[in-house]
């Protein structure tokens, strides 16, 4: 058993993925600003896995606060580093915020684990490094091209820091997670997506949609170069993300690493239109979505999916949970939050 500090673990990707840590008999501790989640979490986490994880409310900005976590709960073995602003039109309205809470942030962790003598860590990355690739699937090898947000910039910086602090100190060994798009909801509908206003993010919308709290959804753009003319993305299950956290976390902990950084796509290695998403959920739930072709969204790239080689054999993992099932376990706990029969 190794202790684990989570930050941003009361999140949507943290909140998965500290349950398959306590599933795999790890002991966590919680670091949250609920900035972006709600401490009722916690007991979403308890239902699942009968364990109630240590909570500190903390911002990882404040550097002595988080000192004194980590010396409270002396000894931490290893960080998995979620907590981050994550929204992308949000970003390029505030980008002082995304890259003192993104960027200074990562900085201030990694100071303290130095502090604390704690040099394994996994971090969550994005997709969006590689903006619109000129070879599908992407690898881990494609080149990296100019952000086009600031929370994509964010993405970039941090994976640059940590390489260069890796550089600077033989200990530390990390992994950089870069996520495609994850989608539904844990299958107890215990835990899942709480986005707040309006959602950004195309299931949450669809779900909003079928449960009657947004009128239709639009579909930005059906003019792509894609077989039916809209956008093409790579949408993981985050119970199947969640649990390549723990897979890459303990070959870290177990010293079994090629390389004192290890770089993943996390991803099924299949691309889904934006329409065959929709057709996917009425195929898994009977519910009609009401939707409408808009213009394309400013920032949006046409396609764009996974090579999962490198992940499947490191890691010894695979997305591999059928969409149908993904979606009907995101209207499940869509349903359960709305009190919806
Ligand atoms: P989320 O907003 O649900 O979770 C982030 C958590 O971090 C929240 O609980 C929030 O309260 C907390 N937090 C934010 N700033 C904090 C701070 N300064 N101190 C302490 N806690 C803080 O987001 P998520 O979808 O779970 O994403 C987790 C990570 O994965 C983020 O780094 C995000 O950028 C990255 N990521 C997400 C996606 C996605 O589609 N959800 C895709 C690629 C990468
Ligand atoms: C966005 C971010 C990405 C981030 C990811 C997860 C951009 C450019 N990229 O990715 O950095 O990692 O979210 O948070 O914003 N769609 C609709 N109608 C809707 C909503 C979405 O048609 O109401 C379409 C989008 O145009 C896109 C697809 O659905 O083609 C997926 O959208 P979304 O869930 O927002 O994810 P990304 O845009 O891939």
């Amino acid at each position: 058993m190794a202790h684990i500090l989570v930050t941003g673990g009361l999140g949507y990707i943290g909140s998965h993925t500290v349950v398959e840590l306590i599933q795999h008999k790890h002991s966590v501790i919680v670091v949250d600003n609920l900035s972006n989640s709600e401490q009722s979490v916690l007991q979403g986490i308890y239902d699942i896995t009968g364990v109630l994880p240590a909570f500190e409310h903390i911002d990882i900005c404040n550097k002595q606060e988080l000192s004194n976590c980590f010396t409270k709960h002396s000894p931490i073995d290893a960080v998995i580093h979620f907590a981050a602003y994550k929204a992308v039109g949000e970003s390029v309205q505030k980008p002082l915020e995304y890259y003192t809470n993104n960027v200074y942030g990562l900085l201030v962790l990694l100071d303290v684990m130095r502090a604390h003598n704690c040099n394994n860590l996994v971090f969550s990355s994005s997709c969006t490094v590689y903006g619109q690739p000129t070879e599908l699937p992407v690898t881990e090898q494609a080149p990296l091209q100019k952000a086009t947000s600031p929370y994509g910039n964010t993405k970039q910086i941090c994976e640059d820091i940590i390489q260069d602090y890796i550089t600077s100190n033989p200990l530390f060994k990390a992994s950089l997670l870069r996520y495609f798009n994850p989608i539904g909801a844990h299958p107890s509908a215990c835990i899942g997506e709480l986005p707040k206003g309006i959602p950004n993010n195309l299931v949450p919308f669809i779900t909003q949609t079928a449960a009657g709290i947004r009128k239709e959804l639009q579909v930005f753009g059906n003019d792509y170069n894609t077989p039916d003319g809209s956008a093409i993305r790579d949408y993981i299950y985050v119970v199947d993300l969640a649990k390549a956290h723990v897979a890459s976390l303990n070959r870290i902990l177990n010293n079994n690493v090629n390389k004192a950084c290890e770089i993943c796509n996390l991803g099924t290695g299949t691309g889904v239109s934006v329409l065959e998403m929709i057709h996917a959920f009425e195929q898994a739930t009977g519910v009609t979505v009401p939707y409408s072709i808009a213009p394309r969204r400013a920032g949006d790239i046409e396609q764009v999916w996974a090579s999962t080689s490198y992940a499947n054999k490191l890691l010894n993992w695979k997305a591999d949970t059928p969409l149908i099932e993904i979606m009907r376990t995101a209207w499940n706990w869509e349903k359960k939050i709305r009190g919806i029969q």
